[in-house]
C-alpha cells in the first residue's frame, strides 16, 4: 500500500479505498434508508388527495397546508382555492415545492444525501467511486447558492402552518392539537437554526456591541444552529407523524383523545 500526494499537490494517491477500519458505512447507509423512507411516505401522501383534514376538529395535514386546490374541502383551504384538480397536482403543490428545494438545498442534507446517495464521497477518507469532483461549481449544483431564498419561503409557510395549528384550538383541545403544536414547534427551531438564518441575523454588522438586539438573537440561532442535524431529523419524524396522525383520524381508523371539548 503506498501513499503519496500527486505532483500537483492535490490528493493523495492511496491505493486503498479507504484506510478507515471502523464501520463508517453505517451513517451514510441509516442516512439513506431514512431519506429514502421519507420521502417515498410524503410522495404517496401528496399525491393521494384524501384523508388530509379532520373537519370536526379542524385538524389540516402540514402536507397539504395551504389547500390550494379547487378540488380542497372548502373549510380547509384558508387561503383560496385557484389550482385545478387533477390526480398528478398535489393540493399544496404550490408550497411543497419551496419546502422541498429548502431542504435539498439545506447544508446539512447536502452532507447527508451527497454521501448517502452520490457516495460523494461516502465518509471522511473514504474515496469515492466517481473520477471527477467540481463541487458545487457547476450547474445544477450551483442552484445550491439559492437556499437563502428558500429560506424566506419556509419561514412563510411555517407561519401557515402555525395559523394551521392554533385556528384547530377553536374546536377544543385533543391530541391532534398537541401534535400540530409540537409539529411546528420542531418547524421553527428547524428554520431558525438554519445557516443562512444565522448569517441574517448576524452578518453584515462590524460591531456586536452596537446592536445588542441581534447579538442577543444572533446567540440564540447559534445555540440552535449547532442543533440543526438533530432537528433536520426531528422535523422529518414529526412530519410524519402529524400526517399520520391526521390520516388516521381522517380514515376512520382511529378517534382523536380529547382533553378539552
Ligand atoms: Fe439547513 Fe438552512 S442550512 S435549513
Amino acid at each position: 500500500m503506498s501513499s503519496t500526494t500527486d505532483a500537483a499537490g492535490g490528493r493523495a494517491q492511496i491505493s486503498a479505498r479507504t484506510l478507515r477500519t471502523d464501520r463508517w458505512w453505517l451513517p451514510p447507509l441509516l442516512n439513506f434508508a431514512g431519506l429514502a423512507a421519507w420521502v417515498v411516505y410524503a410522495t404517496v401522501r401528496a399525491f393521494q388527495q384524501d384523508n388530509y383534514w379532520v373537519g370536526e376538529y379542524e385538524y389540516l395535514t402540514p402536507f397539504y397546508s395551504p389547500c390550494f386546490s379547487v378540488g380542497c374541502v372548502p373549510e380547509a383551504s384558508h387561503f383560496g382555492q385557484f389550482l385545478p384538480d387533477v390526480w398528478w397536482l398535489p393540493y399544496a403543490s404550490l408550497t411543497l415545492p419551496f419546502l422541498l428545494l429548502f431542504r435539498l438545498t439545506c447544508y446539512y442534507y447536502r452532507k447527508a444525501y451527497y454521501r448517502a446517495f452520490w457516495l460523494s464521497p461516502p465518509a471522511c477518507a473514504v474515496a469515492e467511486p466517481h473520477k471527477k469532483y467540481t463541487g458545487e461549481t457547476r450547474f445544477p449544483l450551483l442552484g445550491q447558492n439559492l437556499h437563502r431564498y428558500f429560506f424566506y419561503a419556509a419561514a412563510i409557510i411555517s407561519l401557515i402552518n402555525t395559523y394551521d395549528a392554533i385556528l384547530s384550538f377553536r374546536t377544543g383541545i385533543g391530541l391532534g392539537n398537541i401534535i400540530l403544536l409540537l409539529n411546528v414547534i420542531a418547524l421553527w427551531a428547524y428554520t431558525i437554526s438554519c445557516h443562512s438564518c444565522r448569517s441574517i441575523v448576524g452578518g453584515r454588522i462590524n460591531n456586536f456591541s452596537k446592536h445588542p438586539a441581534r447579538y442577543k438573537s444572533w446567540v440564540f440561532v447559534s445555540k440552535l444552529n449547532a442543533k440543526h442535524m438533530q432537528l433536520a431529523w426531528l422535523t422529518l419524524a414529526t412530519l410524519a407523524i402529524t400526517d399520520f396522525y391526521v390520516m388516521a383520524l381522517a380514515a376512520g381508523w382511529i378517534s382523536d383523545l380529547r382533553i378539552v371539548g
